[in-house]
C-alpha cells in the first residue's frame, strides 16, 4: 500500500510518545466529523472517540488504512495522517485521549435490558470487561458511553461480515444473534456508565481548543441537550 517505511502495527505506533500539542492541529480535521469534543453524533454515524483506549484508536486507524475495516468516509483521513508519518498518528491519538467523554450518549428504547445483560455477561464481558471498559493492553475496545446506534450497527456489521477486522471469536458468538438480541445487548451496553473522572462535567462542555465558529460536517453534530 505504498509505505515508504515499514507497515504500521499497534506495537510500533504505541511505542512512540505522542505529543498532544501537535496532535491538536491534526485533530482539527477529525473534529469535522467526530466533533471538537470527540463525542461523535447521537444518531451513531460518527462514533465517540473520547475515552477510547489509545491502542484501540491506533489499531482502528491502521485497520482502516490497510483496508482491514471498511469505513469509506474515513479512508482519506487515515491515509492523510499516515502519510504524515507514524509519529503524527501517535500525536493525534495522544490528543484524543485528553478529551473527556460525553455525559449524554444515546441509548436504546429500554425494552429488553434483562436479556441484554444476560447476553453481555455470558458472551461479551470476558473480553470487554464487566463494565464494558475494554482493555488497552489487548486492544479490546471500551464500549461504555458509546452511542447506542453506533454500537448496534457495529454488532450488526460484525455479524453480517461487513466489518472484516472483527475478532473471530466475537463474530462466532454474535453469529446466532437475532435482531432483538443485537438491539438488547447494544441497549444494555449503552447504559453502562463510564467512571465520573472520564466524563465532562456538563453536556454544555465545549472543547476550548477550537473556535466558537467551528463548523462541523454533520449539521446536528453538537450533542445538544
Ligand atoms: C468525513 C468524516 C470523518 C473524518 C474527517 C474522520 N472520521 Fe474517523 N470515522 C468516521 C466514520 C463514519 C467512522 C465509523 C465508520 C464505521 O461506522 O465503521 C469513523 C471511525 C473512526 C475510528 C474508529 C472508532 C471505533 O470506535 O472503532 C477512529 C479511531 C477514527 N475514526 C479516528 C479518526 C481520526 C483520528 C480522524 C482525523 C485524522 C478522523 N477519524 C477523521 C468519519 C470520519
Ligand atoms: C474474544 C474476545 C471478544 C468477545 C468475546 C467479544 N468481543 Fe467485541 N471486540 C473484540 C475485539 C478484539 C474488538 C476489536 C476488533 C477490531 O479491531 O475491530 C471488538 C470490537 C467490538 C465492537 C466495536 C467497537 C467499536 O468501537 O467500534 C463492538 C460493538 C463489540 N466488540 C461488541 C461485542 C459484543 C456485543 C460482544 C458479545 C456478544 C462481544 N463484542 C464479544 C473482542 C471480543
Amino acid at each position: 500500500m505504498g509505505f515508504a517505511i515499514a507497515a504500521p502495527n499497534v506495537t510500533s505506533v504505541s511505542a512512540l510518545k505522542g505529543d498532544p500539542k501537535k496532535g491538536k492541529d491534526a485533530y482539527h480535521t477529525c473534529a469535522l466529523c467526530h466533533t471538537p469534543e470527540g463525542w461523535g453524533t447521537e444518531e451513531g454515524n460518527y462514533p465517540q472517540l473520547s475515552g477510547q483506549h489509545p491502542n484501540v484508536l491506533i489499531k482502528q486507524l491502521i485497520d482502516i488504512k490497510m483496508g482491514n475495516r471498511e469505513a469509506p468516509t474515513m479512508i482519506p483521513f487515515s491515509d492523510d495522517i499516515f502519510d504524515q508519518g507514524h509519529q503524527s498518528v501517535a500525536d493525534v491519538v495522544s490528543y484524543i485521549t485528553t478529551l473527556p467523554m460525553t455525559p449524554k450518549n444515546s441509548v436504546g428504547n429500554g425494552d429488553n435490558l434483562k436479556l441484554g445483560k444476560e447476553l453481555y455477561t455470558k458472551q461479551c464481558q470476558s473480553c470487554h470487561g464487566a463494565n464494558a471498559e475494554g482493555n488497552n493492553e489487548k486492544s479490546f475496545p471500551l464500549l461504555q458511553g458509546q452511542h447506542y446506534e453506533y454500537t448496534f450497527r457495529q454488532i450488526l456489521w460484525i455479524k453480517e461480515g461487513l466489518r472484516n477486522n472483527g475478532d473471530e471469536k466475537m463474530r462466532q458468538s454474535i453469529a446466532a444473534f437475532s435482531d432483538t438480541e443485537i438491539r438488547a445487548v447494544a441497549d444494555y451496553i449503552s447504559r453502562i456508565k463510564p467512571d465520573k473522572n472520564k466524563v465532562a462535567e456538563s453536556t454544555d462542555w465545549q472543547n476550548p481548543d477550537f473556535h466558537d465558529d467551528f463548523v462541523s460536517v454533520p449539521a446536528n453534530a453538537k450533542n445538544k441537550k
